[in-house]
């Protein structure tokens, strides 16, 4: 049983087709990469997925269950959560403050009472799931930091946490390696796996050997379209693939090469 099924999604931004009939599908505790050249149409999907623009066609399937897709403010009831390319934290607030502004503001939507009880929005509460998902990205020494004064790998940390903290049942993630050096590389390398046992992943990464390893299965996109998927050798050595990206390489893409 998928948790998500996206079929026949279908993107125009005026008389640019950005996803042309895209079907992809996530498994609960599954990790799947979305990869595909500069302009391919990964971030169309998220998008798409979190709605922020209204795809032209294409069906929505949320746990077998065909429904019309999701407005921003309902993805918390459904337990989606993102990280932006960018990153998006208030700068002048701390890291425990811009985990807990997430999670308050679901709170009063409703979402998180599961976590916090039927009608408790008890400060105090929310501090502690904050806390702990700043433990989840290592990062509880610096609550009291304005996410201004951190650089940039670490502020990417706290909007890791920003995500986590409301205990999605899918997470995507739009480039979380990038910008980062080896070190949190690897650990973000050891986060992503650690996931599987709470929740999907759909994964937008460049940085290849990330999405090789922890990824289950790959989606590739290209000018808007699929053009390959399976596990990582069977995308890596897709003669598709290899020539979407050496084609793309070819014409100083060569992030890519
Ligand atoms: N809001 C928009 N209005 C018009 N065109 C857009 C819009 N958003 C994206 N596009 C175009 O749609 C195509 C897909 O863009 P998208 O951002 O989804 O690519 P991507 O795969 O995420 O690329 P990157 O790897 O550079 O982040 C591109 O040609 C882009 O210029
Ligand atoms: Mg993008």
């Amino acid at each position: 049983m998928s948790l998500l099924r996206i079929e026949n999604l279908c993107v125009n931004f005026g008389g640019l087709k950005a996803l042309s009939a895209v079907n992809i599908s996530v498994e609960p505790g599954e990790v799947v990469g979305l990869i595909g050249p500069n302009g391919a149409g990964k971030t169309t999907v998220f998008n798409s997925i979190c709605g922020f623009i209204s795809p032209d066609q294409g069906s929505f399937i949320w746990n077998e269950k065909r429904t019309s897709w999701p407005k921003p403010h309902q993805l918390h009831t459904l337990g989606i959560a993102r990280t932006l390319q960018g990153v998006g934290l208030f700068p002048d607030l701390t890291c425990l403050e811009n985990v807990m502004v997430a999670l308050d503001h679901q709170a009063k939507t409703g979402i998180v009472r599961g976590l916090l009880g039927a009608t408790d929005r008890d400060e105090r509460k929310l501090k502690n799931l904050a806390m702990e998902a700043l433990d989840q990205v290592g990062a509880t020494s610096l609550a009291q930091v304005r996410a201004s004064q951190l650089p940039f790998p670490t502020r990417k940390r706290i909007a890791l946490a920003r995500a986590l903290a409301s205990e999605p049942t899918l997470l995507l993630l739009d480039e979380p390696a990038g910008g980062l050096g080896a070190d949190d590389i690897d650990w973000l390398r050891g986060l992503i796996s650690s996931l599987r046992s709470t929740c999907s992943v759909l994964l937008v990464e460049h940085h290849m050997e990330v999405v090789m390893s922890v990824s289950d299965r790959i989606y590739v996109l290209d000018f808007g379209q699929i053009i390959s998927s399976g596990n990582a050798e069977e995308v890596r050595t897709d003669e598709a693939v290899i020539a979407a990206y050496l084609g793309n390489a070819a014409i100083g893409r060569e992030r890519y090469a």
